[in-house]
């Protein structure tokens, strides 16, 4: 973990509130793992006092790129700042994604929980097996980063709420329908209805709390990143605390990244 004044190399709004920062900090990006976050200070001032945690988008170089949504005082703050100036980053943070797993590899992004999965994206794209990014959203124009997955090798599968596009519905019901088709066609292929699949998944507490269940239900390892606040970032101050199969956690330090079947919804 490093603590270092982060030089902007751009900050541009790539659709409505959705902006993607990118930061030269290559102490942080040389050490980032998907699924890790940075704690970032959005202003100077001692309003707002608090760090914002933001997931690692995507590493290249000594590049950090964060993609993050204006929701608040912080972020409408740093969706203002310019190239050329600095920012006080803390990180890499927390525990990010397993990925030396046997498999194929289903990613799920529900919103903004396309976040941390690009980078994940990025590692898995070295594995010579099949890789879809199932993404849901309210409407198609909320629908990111298609392009950037298609280049990694992913299939995109959309769930859009009101049909604009893909499947219409939730993501995790898109989940279901497709998990539904793989097992079958494995039931046909070798007899056995198990599949040897990998979630990834970030979005939503309720959205999370849905896939747990199917994962179950298929017998399939699933890790979710779970969105907190986080007042230090750091485990000090159990702000972030969440009941698990091993007593309770610290999302900040223990996660964000957890195994789905251990966390007590
Ligand atoms: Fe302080 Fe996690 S944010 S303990």
């Amino acid at each position: 973990m490093k603590q270092l004044d982060a030089r902007i190399l751009s900050n541009r709004c790539i659709s409505g509130k959705y902006y993607l920062l990118r930061l030269s900090a290559s102490g942080i990006a040389r050490l980032s793992q998907p699924g890790q976050f940075i704690h970032l200070r959005c202003s100077e001032s001692l309003s707002p006092l608090l760090r914002r945690p933001f997931s690692i988008h995507r590493v290249s170089g000594a590049k950090i790129d964060i993609f993050y949504q204006v929701v608040g005082k912080g972020t409408e703050i740093l969706s203002k700042k310019k190239a050329g100036q600095y920012l006080d980053v803390i990180g890499p943070l927390g525990r990010g994604f397993e990925i030396d797993r046997p498999g194929d590899f289903v990613l799920v992004a529900g919103g903004m929980g396309i976040a941390p999965l690009l980078m994940l994206a990025q590692r898995l794209s070295r594995c010579r097996v099949n890789k879809v990014i199932l993404v849901g959203a309210k409407t198609k124009s909320l629908i990111l980063c298609k392009e950037e997955f298609k280049r990694l090798g992913f299939k995109i599968k959309a769930a859009t709420e009101d049909g604009s596009l893909g499947f219409k519905g939730l993501v995790t019901d898109l989940l279901e329908q497709t998990l539904r088709i793989k097992h079958s066609s494995a039931a046909l292929r070798t007899g056995s209805a198990q599949c040897n699949t990998n979630l990834y998944v970030c979005g939503p507490q309720e959205m999370l709390k849905k896939t747990a269940r199917i994962s179950s239900k298929y017998r399939l390892k699933a890790q979710g990143s779970l969105e907190r606040n986080m007042a230090c970032g750091v485990g000090a101050c159990l702000g972030c605390v969440i009941k698990t199969t091993h007593g309770y956690r610290k999302v900040c330090q223990d996660g964000p990244v957890f195994n789905l079947d251990e966390i007590i919804w």
